[in-house]
């Protein structure tokens, strides 16, 4: 079984988005493991987007990201990294199909609701990174 970090960013939050966005995790099958609530440093996130770090775009992610709490979860199923992906849409909103999670509640590339591991790699450094496990 699979296992992959999950990240509901500040927007899904304050918008009282969480539990429709827990139930289609759920919906579809994945089981939900560990979850907690806390507010990003600029430092996690200068690790978690280090990808990012040189964009022109990246302090706008940083104000966004640290401006409330985010639900990080880690979620567990066959596929769950490429699925969870699948679900949640593409990161560009007018690319994210209707049904998915991005394509049906953002309007935004930046407050995109969802932040999903993209590899084995990435998920095992993200769920140490915030679980330290
Ligand atoms: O989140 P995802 O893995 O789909 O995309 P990413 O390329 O790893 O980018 C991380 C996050 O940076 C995105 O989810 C957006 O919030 C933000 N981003 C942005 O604001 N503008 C872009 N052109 C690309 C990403
Ligand atoms: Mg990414």
């Amino acid at each position: 079984m699979q296992k992959t970090y999950i990240m509901l960013k500040p927007d899904a939050v304050k918008r009282g988005l969480m539990g429709r966005i827990i139930g289609r995790i759920e919906d579809k099958g994945f089981k939900i493991v560990n979850a907690k609530m806390f507010t990003l440093t600029v430092a996690q996130l200068e690790e978690h987007y280090a990808h990012l770090k040189d964009k022109p775009f990246f302090k706008d992610i940083v104000e966004y990201m640290t401006s409330g709490p985010v639900l990080g979860m880690i979620v567990e199923g066959d596929d769950v990294i490429l699925g969870m992906r699948k679900i949640m849409g593409a990161t560009k909103w007018l690319e994210a199909d209707a049904g998915t999670i991005r394509g049906d509640f953002a309007c935004s590339t930046t407050q995109n609701l969802i932040h999903g591991s993209d590899s084995e790699e990435t998920a095992e450094a993200e769920i140490k990174r915030f679980f330290g496990e």
